[in-house]
């Protein structure tokens, strides 16, 4: 047997986001988000699945925190529903709506476990999107005025903030795949969008600094590795490509202050344009103070002359895969972090979202989740070797806690640690969430 061995104050933690958790849609002064309309519009959300009630967390703080008491994390990664801190989008902020926040900041820190705060997933009033969402520039001033009034507020209990989760979700798949809110198809929609949230993220950044906020600011971009399917110089090409469209062009910007030009070259080769304004690189590229990552597959590519998603095609047949059937590749994992180490310099990097959906069922009051222990091993397997070729990782956390709205497929795709019974909100914890926890307990692996 050989122990695996993780840095001595590396942070395990686990994550959720606010819509896919709390509920209480309609309750103290929370407004509609464009997922409260997205997911009521038929045939958007597999079963006409909605987020009205979900895991009922904004009613359990107790039964969450003793969750993560007893999984024994140092941190709990979280975020704040902007529909709830300030209703119309922009103006009023309702004091209610951050109640209940305060008291799972309050009583997470009591139970010593750090609350690490996304700012946005993807819940933006729907008073905005009325205005044209975020390929309206006022959007990104109005997330500056909310991200203000949230760290004015916890500012001294919260110590790592994260502006956006997952820009290439809120860009491309939810304006041009059209399968996340607002559902649009669009490419030139999505670009817009995309350069509009990095423009928010930086303002967001700049002025956190400027109230002099204590702790740290960063940003969480969804990673995948492509590998080229042959040598080719066209499959080669096309493995850039994809990896550019989906890493680069959400990492460059930030942390070098550009866009990939092999990108800008394809889109504008097909009509589209990257609209950016006087001074907006140099916001975007404010220094942060560290990378999270949100990993979780990846594939081959061959080039496919004409195919609309950068002229190539994903080949997926040689992997296993998740009950999602996403592709396990724990190798990309590895080659993703070396990578932005090699491009990006020695960024800190949390490790904000890593799992797997696995639809595994109760039985005798347990919940036998081998497939996903066994994704969870092999990703943390690869990780340490990233660790130990001198990525500098402090943190990971496991997507998720708790089965939850997996968005477009509702509540069919699992990813927790915490099965949940969505007809009595019963939580169980699964086989993971034990095995999870004497890993966390032990600081190390054996295997
Ligand atoms: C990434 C997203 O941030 C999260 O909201 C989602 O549930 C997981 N991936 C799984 O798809």
């Amino acid at each position: 047997m050989t122990t695996v061995q993780f840095p001595k104050d590396f942070k395990w933690g686990t994550a959720t986001a606010a819509y896919q958790i709390e509920g209480a849609f309609d309750e103290e002064g929370r407004s509609a988000s464009i997922w409260d309309t997205f997911a009521k519009t038929p045939g958007k959300v597999l079963n006409g699945d909605n987020g009205d009630v979900a895991c009922d967390s904004y009613h359990r703080v107790d039964d969450d925190i003793r969750l993560l008491k007893e999984l024994g994390v140092s941190v709990y990664r979280f975020s704040i529903a902007w529909p709830r801190v300030i209703p119309q989008g922009r103006g009023d902020v309702n004091p209610t709506g951050l109640d209940y926040y305060e008291e799972l900041i309050d009583k997470l820190i009591a139970n010593g476990i750090e609350p690490f705060v996304t700012l946005y997933h993807w819940d933006l009033p729907q008073t905005l999107q009325d205005e044209g969402g975020w390929e309206n520039r006022a959007t990104m001033d109005a997330f500056v005025q909310y991200a203000e009034t949230v760290f004015r507020k916890f500012n001294g209990k919260v110590k790592r903030w994260i502006t956006l989760n997952e820009p290439w979700c809120i860009s491309i798949l939810s304006n041009y795949l059209g399968a996340h809110a607002p559902g649009k198809q669009d490419m030139q929609a999505a670009l817009d969008v995309a350069h509009h949230i990095l423009v928010a993220h930086g303002l967001t950044v700049k002025r956190f600094r400027e109230l002099g906020i204590e702790g740290e600011i960063g940003y969480a971009p969804n990673t995948e590795w492509r590998t080229a399917y042959s040598s080719s110089p066209e499959d080669v090409k096309a493995a850039q490509l994809r990896n550019g469209s989906f890493n680069e062009w959400f990492l460059s910007p930030v942390l070098k202050g550009e866009y990939p030009r092999l990108l800008t070259d394809w889109y504008e080769s097909k009509g589209f344009k990257v609209k950016v304004e006087p001074g907006d690189m140099a916001i975007i590229s404010q220094p942060i103070d560290f990378l999270g990552i949100n990993y979780y597959t990846g594939s081959l590519i061959r080039h496919a002359a004409g195919n609309d998603m950068y002229d190539s095609e994903e080949i997926s047949s040689s992997f296993a895969k998740t009950d999602f059937d996403w592709n396990i590749y724990a190798d990309g994992f590895y080659h993703v972090l070396t990578w932005i180490t090699e491009t990006y310099g020695q960024i800190p990097i949390y490790i904000t979202e890593n799992g797997a959906c696995y639809e595994a069922e109760l039985q005798d009051g347990k919940i036998n989740d081998e497939a996903r222990i066994s994704f969870l091993r092999d990703h943390i397997m690869a990780l340490h070797r990233a660790i130990a070729s001198g990525v500098p990782v402090k943190g990971y956390m496991v997507w998720s806690l708790m089965d939850n709205f997996e968005w477009a497929f509702g509540y069919s795709k699992p990813f927790g640690l915490v099965h949940v019974n969505f007809n009595t909100l019963e939580r169980t914890p699964k086989a993971s969430y034990h095995w999870y926890s004497q890993l966390v307990a032990a600081n190390q692996l054996e295997i």
